[in-house]
């Protein structure tokens, strides 16, 4: 056959063809026939170069023409079919009736719905939510609450010392908090009377684990400066957050407590909210408060008279009251979580079933 009759006999073939078919994948077959590299047209536009001198212009004018010609046509067919049928991207492999994969919903981890919780009850009371740094200097942390370098409240907190990038200090220590309390000073220093702040984070000491400690665990820390503030409001707003987050007709217990920042110092407890405080439970020992019939929530008092004053404060005009106590606690109290730990290992079939 002479070149003018293959060319021809391609067209007539290949053009038809492609009008007629209704799916990609059949057009993306079709392309790879007449284009691909060991395609139809190809070879012909290959064998240009064997043509007779006197010929090989026109052979290759008409054979370029006709590779145009099948570009255009698989174009328009690819827009016809798309434009038919939106979904053309289905093939006959795409089974739908296969269940659909299921998209994970990311929810809130536990600790931070407690903390979400308690600062919305705080918040509702006329607190305002604040954060802090987690390395801290020794001053917030410890001197500036009444406990200096060589006190022996400094060995219950098993602090982790951190190394200031920017040069150790051996005046100025760094540390990892080991409470939320140095954030009291930090927020009397940048702010006046009256004050009322919640102040949730993360906290670490460096000390063993068990279902009710861990090394890294977060507190809630409320303080309330104002003139003429009392113990009685400190009890006022505890049983107000207790009654919130527990219900009901909860009792607050305070006994006497001693921190070197608060004075007088109190330690106070919630009564179970399970048990209603009586320690049974299904004629056994209640799992909640261990049988004692009361939930440990917090340390507090009146913020310290040196505390006011060495931010600038008249401790004969102002008072305050403070408290602090431990997120993960509460938090494994309202989900049920018997072992704080579990909070921390990421373990999403825990996480996702509390
Ligand atoms: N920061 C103390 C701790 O971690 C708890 C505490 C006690 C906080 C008394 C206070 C307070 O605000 O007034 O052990």
């Amino acid at each position: 056959m002479d070149w003018r009759a293959e060319t021809q006999a391609l067209r007539e073939q290949a053009l038809p063809e492609i009008a007629t078919d209704d799916h990609l994948l059949a057009l993306d077959e079709r392309r790879v026939r007449w284009l691909g590299r060991n395609g139809l047209i190809t070879k012909l536009l290959r064998s240009i170069v064997s043509a007779p001198d006197a010929e090989r212009r026109e052979f290759g004018a008409a054979a370029n023409a006709l590779k145009a010609e099948v570009e255009a046509a698989l174009e328009h067919q690819i827009a016809k079919v798309k434009a038919a049928a939106p979904d053309s991207r289905l093939t006959e492999q795409d089974d739908l009736t296969l269940p659909g994969r299921p998209v994970r919903l990311g929810r809130m981890h536990p600790i931070s719905r407690t903390i979400r919780e308690i600062s919305r009850i705080f918040l509702s009371m006329g607190f305002e939510a604040v954060e802090g740094p987690e390395i801290e200097w020794d001053y917030y942390n410890f001197e500036a609450l009444n406990i200096p370098k060589g006190h022996p409240a400094r060995d219950k907190f098993n602090t982790l010392w951190a190394s200031n990038p920017l040069g150790d200090d051996p005046s100025r220590p760094m540390l990892f908090r080991t409470h939320t309390s140095p954030m009291q000073i930090r927020i009397m220093e940048q702010r006046k009377p009256p004050i009322r702040v919640i102040v949730p984070g993360r906290c670490y000491r460096f000390e063993a684990t068990d279902a009710t400690h861990e090394s890294v665990f977060f507190q809630y820390e409320g303080l309330a400066i104002d003139e003429k503030l009392s113990m009685a409001d400190l009890k006022g707003v505890l049983y107000s957050f207790a009654r919130q987050l527990f219900g009901g007709e909860r009792k607050v217990r305070f006994r006497p407590d001693y921190f070197p920042f608060t004075e007088p110092s109190a330690e106070i407890a919630f009564d179970c909210f399970v048990c209603d405080g009586s320690g049974q439970k299904d004629g056994g020992r209640c799992p909640t408060c261990w049988g004692s019939g009361w939930i440990e929530a917090a340390g507090c008092g009146m913020v310290h008279p040196d505390a006011l004053r060495r931010v600038g404060y008249d401790p004969d005009k102002y008072q305050g009251f403070a408290f602090g106590g431990g997120v993960d606690r509460l938090a494994g109290l309202l989900t049920g979580t018997p072992d704080i730990r579990l909070f921390h290992q990421n373990d999403l079939r825990y996480l996702e079933s509390v």
